[in-house]
């Protein structure tokens, strides 16, 4: 049921896309509360469709449209309901989003949930409007889908150039928050029961180097002082950069004690060819050399990755290549694509296209060995006792619990702990993904 004039407004927003969208999406719905918005169940229940959405690949922008369908559909039978579009693929498209949808009613770009309240507390819902990139929303209040796990942006935009990739051109420059501002968030956040964070940036290593004075802090410097805040147990962070992945970062790893022993670094390609044309910055010997610091200062730590196969040009020999690295590394886990080629990329334009069913075929045995080489890493657990942070049930088995080992492992196990618990967890058995346990009792920490 909708709204019907009476009671508050009715929203209903879907989320495409990677954890910066997760992240803008608490802070939209946290916005919408502040408006007096209520969450509704289904979209046809909605006085207010939303979507925030992803341009990373064609498949991204295909599911979009697809749902996007239903919202025409709906705001046919009934003109009063308002349509938006926020996030990448708004951005990529700008004014455009009003004439190929016209039904639209408001579109905005990555973060600008000022522009959506703006346009909701306008007079007139009538003109279709856009809103571009600038500021921070950070500040914003958030609403969080855990009481105790919390995102924290610590920048937003790319300065990078990988000669495949949309979101330079979606989410801008980069720009990173005052150290002081993001201490003091999270430091609130402690306050309110948050025990695990997770740092977001395009490129979240690189952090601080456009900020002066007071402000400035290394991304190293800023894991330390958040490490010291009383309450935060856990600290995660994504994407580094290879290129940025320094020693001081891996001593932070190794010294700090809420700095979690997980580090996503993304390898796109064994091949250092590849690597040039994506314009990575870094080539083969140079990712190993990182990935040998990492292991010097936290030798047990999850590695995982992103990986691309079938970019414009890319041979046998250079996937083999791939491959190469995939076993050396050992990664705990790697999220695998096939190269989409993006509006506006350098990438797209290349001459050299691998045939559909190569790229395939090379998905096929790359994710082969991604999941042999995580299987047989993840044996190390067995028989060790863990740290589990507990999210909540089993998603497979509702009488077992449901949580994270440091690791970033999803851990499975038998036990009476509640949601937000930091238990120690005993594991029996490994699989590529998972670990399977039994809770220890008597050592619960928290
Ligand atoms: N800023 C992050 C995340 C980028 S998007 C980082 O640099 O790590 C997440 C992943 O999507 C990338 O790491 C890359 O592996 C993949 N990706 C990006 N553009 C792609 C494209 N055009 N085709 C296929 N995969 C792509
Ligand atoms: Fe895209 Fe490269 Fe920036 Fe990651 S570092 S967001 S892959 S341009
Ligand atoms: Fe997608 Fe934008 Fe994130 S393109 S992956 S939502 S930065």
């Amino acid at each position: 049921m909708k709204s019907g004039g009476d009671g508050p407004k009715r929203f209903h927003l879907t989320t495409f896309g990677c954890q910066m969208n997760e992240h803008d999406s608490e802070r939209m719905k946290g916005m919408l509360g502040a408006l007096g918005y209520v969450e509704a169940p289904s979209r046809a229940d909605a006085d207010l469709i939303l979507f925030n959405t992803c341009s990373i690949r064609e498949s991204a922008d295909s599911r979009f449209i697809a749902h996007l369908g239903e919202a025409k559909r709906l705001k046919g039978e009934d003109p009063e309901v308002v349509v938006g579009v926020g996030g990448c693929w708004a951005q990529s498209v700008k004014d455009e989003v009003f004439e190929r949808y016209p039904f639209v009613d408001v579109a905005f770009g990555p973060g600008q949930i000022h522009g959506l309240a703006e346009f909701l507390a306008s007079d007139s819902l009538t003109a279709q409007g856009y809103f571009g990139l600038e500021g921070f929303a950070g500040h914003l209040p958030a609403h969080r889908e855990r009481p105790f796990q919390a995102w924290v942006q610590v920048s937003q935009g790319c300065n990078c150039v990988c000669s495949y990739c949309i979101v330079p051109s979606t989410r801008g420059r980069e720009a990173s928050r005052p150290a002081p501002e993001l201490i003091a968030e999270v430091g609130e956040l402690a306050r309110d029961g948050v025990r695990e964070v997770t740092l977001l940036g395009q490129n979240v290593n690189s952090y601080g180097r456009d900020l002066r004075g007071a402000d400035r802090r290394s991304f190293a410097e800023l894991l330390r002082e958040i490490d010291a805040i009383e309450g935060i147990e856990r600290i995660r962070y994504t994407s580094p950069h290879p290129k940025d992945m320094k020693e001081d970062v891996a001593r932070a790893h190794a010294e700090c004690p809420a700095v979690c022993e997980h580090i996503h670094l993304p390898l796109q390609s064994g091949s250092s060819s590849v690597l040039k044309a994506m314009r990575r910055t870094y080539d083969r010997s140079r990712y190993l050399d990182r990935v040998a610091l990492i292991r010097e200062h936290v030798p047990d730590a999850a590695l995982t990755t992103d990986i691309i196969v079938g970019f414009p040009g890319e041979t046998e020999a250079d996937f083999e290549a791939t491959l190469e690295v995939v076993d050396e590394v050992g990664y705990d886990g790697a999220f695998t694509f096939i190269f989409s080629p993006r509006r506006g990329t350098e990438a797209a334009t290349l001459d050299g296209t691998v045939p559909h069913p190569v790229k395939r075929e090379r998905m096929g045995r790359l994710v082969e060995l991604v999941q042999r080489r995580a299987r047989e890493r993840a044996q190390r657990f067995v028989g060790r006792t863990v740290e589990v942070l507990v999210e909540g049930p089993s998603r497979t088995d509702p009488s077992r619990l449901r949580g994270r080992a440091r690791h970033n492992k999803t851990v499975n196990f038998d036990g009476t702990a509640g949601p937000g618990d930091l238990v120690e967890v005993e594991i029996t058995d490994a699989t590529s993904q998972t670990l399977l346990g039994h809770e220890v009792l008597l050592s619960r920490v928290g």
